[in-house]
């Protein structure tokens, strides 16, 4: 299995990080997620783009555009043979002693990327899943793709020891997004979804559901629903990387519509499918 530390490519076993790398100690850097399907990136240059854009929102400079970055990750996933999976990169402020202050210009950001092999989830995409609910904890840059998830993996965990998939986030009334993926909803026919704000992260699989909407003529809204119309909705669904296009059919403990996957889901799924092949 080969990794990439700092622009080297390295069997995983003698890549090394020092323990006062910024990552390991403040998480300070941003991260990507990549869907590989058949050897091949899924929207890879958008997942790369909105990187560049977390480390710019968050003053640091990769030493690498999108486009060299992509090639990159290219080398690895053919190296690693892998077909059905994800990659995994992240950058960090880099190595020095510790201090909250930035290290200077000459300290480079720490770079690892790595690949696994992951299935795409067809039993829960096909029976749906169960969520929670959790006050919204998080920072008010959720926009920023940073390597700080304290505040999602509570909720993440929460979720699991409860036996459910995500947990469903709201700021007071208002919903956000999922733990791990955006969460939309479905009434009367019409998608509601979050607006691309500060309070959340800007999916690249919520933006091709939205694009695939646009295409097909299906109407939605981006912008701020409520916990009331979250449980009135017909539909619920989840949308990331990992998660593709993932219908919700209970939400803290209440059946959502009729507790099945709905049409309006189970149709972006179809159209999802026929972009991903
Ligand atoms: N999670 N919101 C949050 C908080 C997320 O962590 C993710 C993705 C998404 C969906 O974004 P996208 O469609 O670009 O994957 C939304 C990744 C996969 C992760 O941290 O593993």
């Amino acid at each position: 299995e080969y990794v990439i530390v700092d622009g080297e490519v390295l069997d995983r076993t003698e890549a090394k990080v020092d323990i006062e790398d910024r990552g390991y100690q403040f998480g300070d850097g941003v991260y990507e997620v990549i869907r590989v399907y058949n050897g091949k990136m899924f929207t890879g240059i958008e997942h790369l783009k909105r990187l560049a854009e977390s480390a710019e929102k968050i003053r640091m400079k990769l030493p690498y555009s999108p486009e060299e970055l992509l090639s990159r990750m290219e080398e690895l996933i053919s190296k690693n043979e892998l077909d059905t999976g994800t990659v995994y990169m992240q950058f960090t402020r880099g190595t020095s002693p510790r201090n909250h202050v930035f290290p200077g210009g000459n300290v480079a950001p720490t770079f690892v990327a790595y690949t696994r092999k992951v299935a795409r989830p067809v039993d829960p995409m096909e029976k749906g899943v169960r969520a929670i609910l959790d006050e919204d904890i998080r920072w008010l840059r959720c926009d920023i793709k940073s390597l700080n998830l304290l505040g999602n993996l509570l909720s993440k965990q929460k979720a699991a020891e409860a036996g459910c998939f995500e947990a469903i986030l709201h700021r007071g009334e208002t919903v956000t997004e999922g733990s791990h993926s955006n969460i939309s909803i479905v009434k009367d026919g019409v998608i509601i979804t979050h607006q691309a704000d500060n309070h959340i992260l800007n999916g690249i699989t919520r933006q091709k559901v939205l694009e695939i909407c646009r295409n097909e003529g299906i109407p939605f809204e981006e912008r701020a629903y409520t916990l009331d119309e979250l449980s009135s909705a017909d539909e619920v669904f989840s949308s990331g990387t990992t998660v593709e296009v993932m219908p919700v059919v209970e939400v803290a403990g209440k059946p959502v519509g009729n507790g099945q996957p709905g049409t309006v889901t189970r149709k972006l799924q179809t159209l999802f499918k026929t972009e991903i092949e």
